[in-house]
């Protein structure tokens, strides 16, 4: 199973990816993680992301690539992949359909969950993590059991640092402006798949899986 699970900042990609990889057993490959992580770390990959991160813009396309790239190439690729927030730009989308030409490989489906943009403020705005275990809470549509703690290991919930009202606006927009070629893109491959992102959580899971149910 090969899929790109597609949508702007808060449509729910990490949300939905989490339940995707639990139900079929595919590394789950999201580039923004991949650079808080690094970021965390203070690597090199950290100190070159950051700058970008934090205003809301776009890491830039050769860094992008070159990291998925080495993660695609790992042993555990193999039986499939799900790639959230990757690609995000068309020299993305193109680098990545020749990179998997390459290893004879091609997509199932790319995902593409549709959310209103004012939909999308009030969630990105309302958003807490976990920052031991990643896990993305929301203060009214996705509480923890107690407030302001992760229902997982404890931790105390933090909001991210580009959720802030002031950053999300920027992100939003610089994200819309790429999106409409990588749609193009993946519609004239066959591949595109839209479903809707205002449902609920759990509506827009069983909406995913009745499409991924159909990929033997
Ligand atoms: P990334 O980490 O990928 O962030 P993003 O795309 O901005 O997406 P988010 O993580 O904000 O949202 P999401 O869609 O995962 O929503 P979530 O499930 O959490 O990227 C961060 C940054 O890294 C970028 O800005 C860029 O700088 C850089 N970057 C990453 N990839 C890059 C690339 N390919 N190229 C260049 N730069 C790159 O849900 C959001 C909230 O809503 C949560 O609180 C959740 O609980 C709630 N929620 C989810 N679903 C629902 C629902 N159905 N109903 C109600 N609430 C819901
Ligand atoms: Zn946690």
């Amino acid at each position: 199973m090969n899929l790109i699970l597609m949508g702007l900042p808060g449509a729910g990609k990490g949300t939905q990816a989490e339940k995707i990889v639990e139900k079929y057993d595919i590394p789950h490959i999201s580039t923004g993680d991949m650079f808080r992580l690094a970021i965390k770390e203070g690597t090199e990959l950290g100190q070159k992301a950051k700058g970008f991160m934090d205003e809301g813009a776009l890491v830039p396309d050769e860094v992008t690539i070159g990291i998925v790239e080495e993660r695609l190439n790992k042993d555990d690729c193999k039986k499939g992949f799900l790639l959230d927030g990757f690609p995000r730009t068309l020299a993305q989308a193109e680098a990545l359909d020749a990179l998997l030409s390459g290893m004879n490989r091609s997509l199932d489906y790319v995902i593409h969950v549709e959310v209103e943009k004012d939909q999308l403020v009030e969630r990105l705005t309302g958003r807490r993590i976990c920052p031991k275990c990643g896990t993305a809470y929301h203060v009214l549509f996705n509480p923890p059991k107690v407030e302001g703690i992760c229902d997982k290991d404890g931790e105390a919930l933090i909001q991210r640092e580009d959720d802030h009202p002031s950053t999300v606006e920027n992100r939003l927009e610089v994200n819309i402006e790429q999106t409409q070629p990588m749609l193009d893109f993946y519609t004239d491959k066959g591949e595109l798949v839209t479903i809707d992102g205002s449902q609920g959580i759990n509506e827009v899971f069983n909406d995913i899986d009745e499409k991924l149910k159909t990929i033997s």
